[in-house]
């Protein structure tokens, strides 16, 4: 068997706070290989801090502890190793909009950043890459695209664009932290589909965050399911229907169903 890509074992991290220190991720262990990968848990339960913690993007004041936390053979917690790492083998889509495209600059500039700053492409072969990823994330005209500025770009189109920045360099993993949360719900699953295929044909591994379940569970391999820190169970998408866990088994049947898709949710405290 191969080395998988990704190796975390016992992970924690905590924050310092008024009562101590808080643990908010507590002895998490899991590997990715070149796979499909879905971390869900509801809101706050760590599936955020947990990426961050894999790119050294945590906040300065987070304690980190970890056994190991190895990416393709090289030890992310050696401090030396996360700049180079960043962009180049490991991708990151962040949920944080403003991370997202800078308005000042066209298109093509962005998306070939990583190319400028890790390889020696000259500016024609990086304007070639530029165009041929714009297409292959299903925009149209890349041309015309690649000399625009963002404000001519549709909040969809603009979240492509960001996966097409993050996949010029052909990273061997991607980690997405709920990269369509902001979308509508088809082009969700437009980019989804999208992000599954691109993966299997770069031979790409991807951990995809998210807190619906019953949504990426349709594009995953596996699945591992995150409660207030810890990861409470991990399966194949494909056995999801027999969890053992109260609380996969809840996340699971939390699913619209045919009945209540497209009907509005009630609001507490709305007059019926
Ligand atoms: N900067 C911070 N300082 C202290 N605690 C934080 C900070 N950011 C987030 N947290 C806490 O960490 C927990 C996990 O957050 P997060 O990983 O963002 O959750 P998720 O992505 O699963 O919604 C939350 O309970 C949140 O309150
Ligand atoms: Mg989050």
């Amino acid at each position: 068997m191969t080395e998988p890509l990704l190796q975390v074992e016992d992970l924690s991290i905590s924050f310092p706070s008024a009562m101590g220190l808080v643990r908010i991720v507590d002895d998490i262990s899991f590997s990715v290989g070149r796979e499909v990968v879905a971390l869900v848990g509801e809101s706050g339960s760590g599936k955020s801090m947990t990426g961050r913690a894999i790119m050294g993007l945590l906040p300065s004041r987070a304690k980190v502890a970890a056994a190991r936390l190895s990416f393709d053979g090289h030890d992310l917690t050696a401090e030396k190793g996360w700049n180079s790492l960043r962009g180049s083998g490991l991708g990151l889509i962040l949920q944080d909009p403003k991370y997202s495209l800078n308005p000042a600059h066209r298109i093509g500039r962005q998306v070939e950043e990583t190319l400028l700053l890790h390889t020696r492409l000259s500016a024609a072969e990086r304007r070639e890459r530029a165009l041929d990823m714009l297409d292959k994330v299903g925009l149209p005209d890349a041309s015309r695209i690649y000399s625009s500025y963002p404000a001519a770009l549709s909040g969809g189109m603009g979240q492509r664009v960001m996966i097409a920045a993050m996949l010029i360099n052909r990273p061997k993993l991607l980690i997405a932290d709920e990269p369509t949360s902001a979308l509508d719900r088809e082009l969700q699953d437009q980019i989804l589909t999208l992000l599954r295929s691109l993966s299997e044909e770069l031979g790409m591994g991807l951990l995809l965050i998210s807190h619906d379940l019953q949504q990426v569970s349709r594009y995953a391999d596996r699945v591992m399911v995150m409660r207030r820190g810890r990861i409470d169970e991990q399966m194949a998408s494909a056995d999801l229907a027999n969890a053992r866990s109260d609380y996969t088994r809840a996340l699971w049947a939390a699913r619209p169903s045919a009945a209540t898709y497209g009907t509005r949710l009630p609001v507490y405290g709305e007059q019926p």
